[in-house]
């Protein structure tokens, strides 16, 4: 069957705002999630529920929940990693969470602070909780082409914890390449390795774009037979726990990538664009994204 559509799962509220210096309110979160959501994107990661002190930034993440509309066919999704947030995501009424772990044993320590199988366990009872309330749970493996602490991370550790979460009851399973140190050729190694294992409708793509490589990256991940993308509006973020990490790949270069190959993102650029330089604005930052940079260029200032 013939690929005419991909779905972009949206993080720059959560991964890319939970790495900027300037925490925002979470008023303008909410706005900022908002215009998104009316740019056509479906799937918005709306904040994390995990320790404040930890990541300041994603504080107030149930004001920002309270602050969206709730009956539309835009899903917002947040971060929990343990029973603890879980409890506080169903309090706020979400449909939809995402656990996070890593392919390496040194990054998950420094992230949430215990080992890979700790983590699995303490997901245990999250997934138990999200099957009696009907909520849809995602999972995220970081380091999936590198670790900024142990470096090279072997294919089989990403294959293990992809299928481990996927066989818990995750939905769908985020390949994180958190430091964006990837390339095509590893990319297309590690999906084929790991649909090997599960089925590759169940995969998703996370790239982050510190080399430059991420919409390379992306290609190869379609190619390898991946349909799901996250993204993050004007390449904001990078992740807490990796030095030197940039942001996410914009939504704004996979929007013109994706639908310049012919394929349906659902997504309006102009938009996209538009909401981008509104948190631009906010943070004081220039954007990371060549497309918004050109199409500002063409059509003038968002
Ligand atoms: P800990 O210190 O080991 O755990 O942290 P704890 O149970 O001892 O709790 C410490 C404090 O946090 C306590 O409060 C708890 O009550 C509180 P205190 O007594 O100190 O006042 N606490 C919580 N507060 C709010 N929400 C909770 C929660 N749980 C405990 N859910 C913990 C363990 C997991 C809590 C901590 O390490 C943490 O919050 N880490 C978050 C790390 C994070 O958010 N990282 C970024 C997201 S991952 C990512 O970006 C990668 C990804 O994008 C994919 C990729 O690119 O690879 C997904
Ligand atoms: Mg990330």
């Amino acid at each position: 069957m013939s690929v005419t559509a991909v779905r972009l799962v949206e993080v720059g509220a959560r991964d890319g705002l939970q790495n900027e210096a300037r925490t925002l309110a979470p008023e303008v979160r909410a706005e900022l999630i908002r215009r998104l959501a009316d740019a056509g994107l479906r799937h918005i990661e709306a904040g994390a529920f995990v320790s404040p002190r930890w990541v300041p930034q994603m504080a107030g993440t149930d004001t920002v929940l309270e602050k969206l509309p709730g009956d539309g066919d835009v899903t917002f999704s947040v971060l929990v990693p343990n029973e603890r947030g879980m409890a506080m995501a169903l309090e706020s009424g979400c449909r939809e969470v995402a656990v996070f772990t890593a392919a390496s044993e040194a990054f998950n320590q420094r992230n949430i602070n215990c080992s890979i199988d700790e983590s699995l366990a303490r997901f245990e009872p999250v997934l138990a909780a999200a099957k009696e309330n009907g909520v849809a749970v995602r999972g995220y493996v970081s380091c999936v082409l590198g670790c900024p602490y142990s470096g090279p991370i072997p294919i089989a550790d990403v294959v293990r914890t992809a299928t481990r979460l996927y066989q818990m009851g995750c939905y769908e399973v985020s390949l994180g390449d958190t430091i964006g140190a990837g390339v095509p050729t590893g990319v297309r190694d590690l999906v084929s390795a790991c649909a090997m294992e599960m089925p590759v409708a169940r995969l998703a793509a996370h790239f982050h774009d510190t080399w430059g490589m991420a919409t390379a990256n992306c290609v190869a991940a379609l190619e390898g037979g991946i349909r799901v993308f996250d993204s993050s509006v004007s390449g904001l973020g990078g992740c807490p726990y990796s030095p030197g990490a940039t942001g996410n790949v914009a939504t704004e270069d996979l929007i013109y990538l994706f639908e310049g190959m012919g394929l349906d993102t659902g997504a309006d650029l102009g938009g996209v664009v538009a909401a981008g330089a509104f948190v631009d604005q906010r943070l004081g930052r220039e954007t990371a994204s060549r497309v918004a940079r050109a199409w500002r260029a063409r059509h003038g200032a968002a």
